[in-house]
């Protein structure tokens, strides 16, 4: 417990309990990002949580007792209107995971890329498998075992590709409203180079499936608190110039709507976007890959680009320029062989970054995989000579928390326990042992993170990073709601 802070944080806050769902209060060790490089210990904690899934207390030292005693009667809650969840020795809450790039219809697909690289592996196995599901059926079952799989992981947000099928797309939405995941759903604007199979059939019926998707999306989370739309051009090479000026179009005229697209992954995919978007054909100053979105207005504050492997020195400038965001997508790049991203020179530069697990070129629905491989890949880097490159456990679970949060868009709801944020959180059990060395906790369930009992916090999370899985995810809330309990 060495670094606990010891100083009490309570917070002043006037509530009136809603109907809607019950309030709640979470009791134990909180754990959450400080900031990039630190995390924040909070031991012996009371956190408060409204009925509609909003954080308005956070008390420490706090337990049980004194909760009952003064935090529930400050809040003008009846104590036997009140759901507690008391962690259990060697339990902490986590802020829930941010996945800022996945592919939910390409679930079916994980771990089938044998060797290939990109442009092949979306000819060979993305293409067929997408257009598949079209058929409804088989969509509702890719769409409903992604999403109760990624909770399972801690994922309380993720920014989905669907496919080019409006309908299927529309039901990600449906399923993730109904699982209560936070989601991005985006469908798929592709116009060209695919096969005439799987491909919008022109840049208006590209845009007019967009909107019909994005229509669907509002009706059914007006408010957008758990669902929104993404404007989703697959990448350059796929769009069409009037396609992605559209989309620009479309982007200025719905400014609350995020955009997310691939960058930069591979070298023969870079190649071809500078064969297909000269400069002179789309005004803009350079042949670029970052230039060529710019161009057609998609390179904004609110664009999620995902991977930015092989950047240069003035894409990364003006994506910081534009205050785009990257997601980076270690176990992608490293199983399909794009390459090692500089997640350092990325936030050098002050370009806001989060985790992806980009399902299927990813081969893991895990999150916690995502920061794990992040931490390994970063190490590739400072092999190759830049020794600050390697990232700690502290700075890989700020990405998948906070970074992601603001990749997403959704800086100030989720990613961090703060009075004002939003319940997004995991329950993550390592075990305990007691000063006799006894097993105590959940230590002598199957788990594949051993705990002696001398480690300090810092270490326990160290070896969750490096050795911990689904077994230690207890149990996932979002905005309040329990949406996975593991069993
Ligand atoms: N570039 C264009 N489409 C895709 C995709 O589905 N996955 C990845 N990793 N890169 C892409
Ligand atoms: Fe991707």
């Amino acid at each position: 417990m060495a670094t606990s802070a010891p100083t009490a944080v309570a917070e002043a806050v006037t509530v009136a309990v809603t109907a809607a769902g019950k309030n709640q209060l979470f009791l134990g060790s909180f754990v959450d990002s400080a900031k990039l490089d630190e995390l924040r210990y909070l031991h012996d904690a009371a956190v408060a949580v409204d009925a509609a899934g909003t954080i308005i207390a956070i008390e420490q030292p706090c337990d049980e007792q004194k909760a009952r005693l003064t935090v529930l009667p400050r809040l003008g809650w009846a104590a036997d209107a009140v759901e507690v969840h008391v962690a259990k020795p060697g339990q902490f809450f986590f802020p829930g995971f941010i996945d800022t790039h996945l592919h939910a219809s390409q679930y079916p697909n994980v771990g089938i890329f044998g060797k290939s690289t990109l442009l092949d592996w979306l000819n060979t196995y993305t293409f067929p498998l997408e257009a598949s599901l079209a058929d409804p059926s088989k969509a509702r079952q890719v769409y409903s075992r992604v999403i109760r799989k990624t909770l399972s992981h801690g994922t309380t947000c993720a920014a989905y590709y669907a496919t080019v099928d409006v309908a299927s797309t529309n039901l990600l939405a449906d399923l993730c409203v109904a699982a209560g995941q936070r989601a991005l759903v985006g469908r798929v604007c592709m116009d060209q180079l695919s096969p005439a199979y799987y491909r919008d059939e022109s840049p208006e019926t590209a845009l007019a499936a967009t909107r019909a998707s994005i229509a669907h999306i509002s009706a059914i989370d007006p408010e957008l608190a758990l669902v929104r739309p993404v404007l989703t051009p697959r990448f350059a090479p796929s769009c069409s110039a009037p396609l992605m000026r559209g989309l620009g179009a479309l982007a200025a005229e719905m400014p609350h709507l995020p955009i997310q697209t691939h960058i930069s992954e591979n070298t023969n995919e870079i190649a071809l976007v500078r064969e297909l978007f000269p400069p002179t054909s789309t005004g803009a100053p350079d042949d670029s890959y970052a230039a060529v979105y710019d161009a057609f207005g998609l390179l904004t504050d609110r664009t999620i680009l995902a991977h930015g492997v092989h950047l240069s020195e003035a894409e990364a400038d003006l994506i910081a320029a534009r205050r785009a965001k990257v997601s980076h997508c270690p176990c992608s790049n490293s199983a399909i062989t794009s390459g090692a991203a500089r997640v350092r020179w990325l936030l050098d530069k002050h370009i806001s970054c989060g985790l992806g697990t980009d399902m299927s070129g990813g081969y893991s629905p895990s999150v916690l995989e995502a920061a794990r491989l992040a931490a390994l890949v970063s190490r590739h880097v400072a092999m190759g000579g830049d020794e600050k490159a390697k990232l700690s456990v502290e700075e890989v679970l700020f990405l998948a928390t906070r970074g992601g949060a603001d990749v997403v868009g959704l800086a100030d709801v989720v990613g961090a326990f703060a009075v004002g944020m939003h319940w997004d959180a995991q329950l993550v059990g390592l075990g305990d042992v007691n000063a006799d060395g006894e097993v105590e906790g959940d230590q002598d369930e199957d788990n594949n993170v051993d705990v002696f009992g001398w480690e300090t916090w810092p270490e326990r999370v160290a070896k969750w990073v490096y050795n911990g899985d689904d077994r230690n995810t207890k149990r996932v809330w979002v905005k309040g709601r329990l949406v996975h309990e593991r069993k």
